[in-house]
């Protein structure tokens, strides 16, 4: 994995997150193109991003809508205007703050739906839009093999027939198979049994007579297996950006298709043998472990970001290879994207090789 990244603007303070537009563009291109022919559309997932201009670019180059995984994201886009935003959250409705805001969207929002995966989140959802001129549009969430959330397929049927039984008008099911990120082979199984599990959930509709509308997948290991029918839409989100992960489970080519970097600053060698960078856990997330490291400098070959402070990096390199001196800027390729931009407040934008501005992460912080 050795490679010239684009450099960060020069005079850039660190530790900083920047983007490279020709490649996200390029990420939001392929992504919409393997979709072309399919008729499966792309609702891409703001999770990663959380950012109106990077959504914008997503709708532009034909993305049909959004998803979001908290009403707090989903308020940010409506009020920048977006008319077709799924919450594919299971979110509880009996607080009553959390309640109204849910009204509101459905009330202002063109196309909200939102995720349920038991009755008594049902109730809620049903409750707290009780009296709006139109019913709330739900999705069932099932379990493909995840295990995190959502019901077993075989029982999708009953939970539509209390939804509407409720006044909640159930569009269709949705999945998420997180399982499927665990390595390469895990790509083409996960999304075979997100389609077995869809199979099932739709017969299961149909014992009960409710019609499925929607059959909504995820996500960025899945969606080159997983774009055909019974599907009528992936959320993908990871996809805009790739990060190492993405690489090694072979989603993408290679780190030259990464458009999310890190800027850092070599800040310590002054204990011996040890190289350590202004990047921690409070910039790169959490994600990684021992055998993989916390996050690439694909510049100094064979390095490996072996552990994370809050604030520290500690950057090992290998014998023979020349070491960094304090000061120097380096680029860390994180493992996983989406936890480094919800650290950030703003992305330095970087076009053709030349920074461009800086950009917002909108729906940085709001998770609730
Ligand atoms: C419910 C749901 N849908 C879609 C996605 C998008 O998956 P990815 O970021 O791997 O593309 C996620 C990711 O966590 C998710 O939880």
């Amino acid at each position: 994995m050795s490679l010239v990244l684009p450099e960060p603007p020069s005079g850039i303070e660190t530790p900083a997150v920047y983007i490279d537009l020709d490649v996200v563009d390029a990420n939001i291109e392929r992504m919409q193109a393997s979709l072309a022919h399919s008729g499966v559309s792309l609702g891409p997932h703001m999770k990663s991003h959380k950012s109106v201009n990077l959504a914008r670019r997503q709708l532009e180059a034909g993305a049909a809508g959004i998803t979001v995984s908290s009403v707090g994201e989903a308020e940010v886009f409506a009020e920048a205007g977006f008319d077709d935003i799924f919450v594919a959250y299971t979110v509880w409705a009996g607080n009553p703050l959390r309640g109204k805001r849910i009204r509101d969207l459905h009330e202002h929002v063109r196309s909200f739906s939102i995720g349920v995966d038991s009755v008594a989140g049902a109730q809620q959802l049903a409750l707290a839009t009780q009296g709006s001129p139109r019913p709330l549009r739900v999705l069932v969430e099932i379990d493909s093999g995840a295990h995190r959330t959502g019901v077993p397929p075989h029982e999708a049927g009953d939970l539509a027939a209390e939804c509407l039984r409720l006044g909640l008008d159930v569009a269709g099911i949705f999945t998420y198979a997180g399982h499927a990120g665990k390595s390469r082979d895990a790509r083409p199984e996960g999304a075979a049994d997100e389609v077995q599990a869809a199979e099932q959930a739709i017969a299961s509709f149909s014992a009960q007579g409710v019609p499925v509308g929607i059959v909504s997948a995820g996500s960025t290991p899945t969606a080159h297996f997983s774009s055909r029918a019974p599907m009528t839409e992936l959320r993908p989100g990871e996809y805009i950006f790739n990060d190492a992960d993405n690489v090694r489970l072979g989603t993408c080519e290679s780190l030259a298709d990464v458009g999310l970097l890190v800027a850092t600053t070599v800040v310590s060698t002054a204990v011996e043998g040890q190289v350590i960078i202004d990047a921690g856990t409070k910039v790169l997330g959490r994600e990684g472990n021992p055998d993989k490291g916390f996050g690439l400098v694909p510049s100094i070959p064979g390095s490996f970001l072996r552990l994370l402070n809050e604030h520290h990096g500690y950057l090992s390199i290998p014998d023979g290879v020349e070491r960094p001196s304090v000061g120097d800027v380096l680029t860390v390729v994180p493992n996983h994207a989406c936890p480094v931009a919800n650290l950030f407040d703003e992305y330095v934008v970087l076009r053709g090789g030349s920074g461009i501005g800086r950009w917002p992460v909108d729906a940085r912080g709001h998770l609730s």
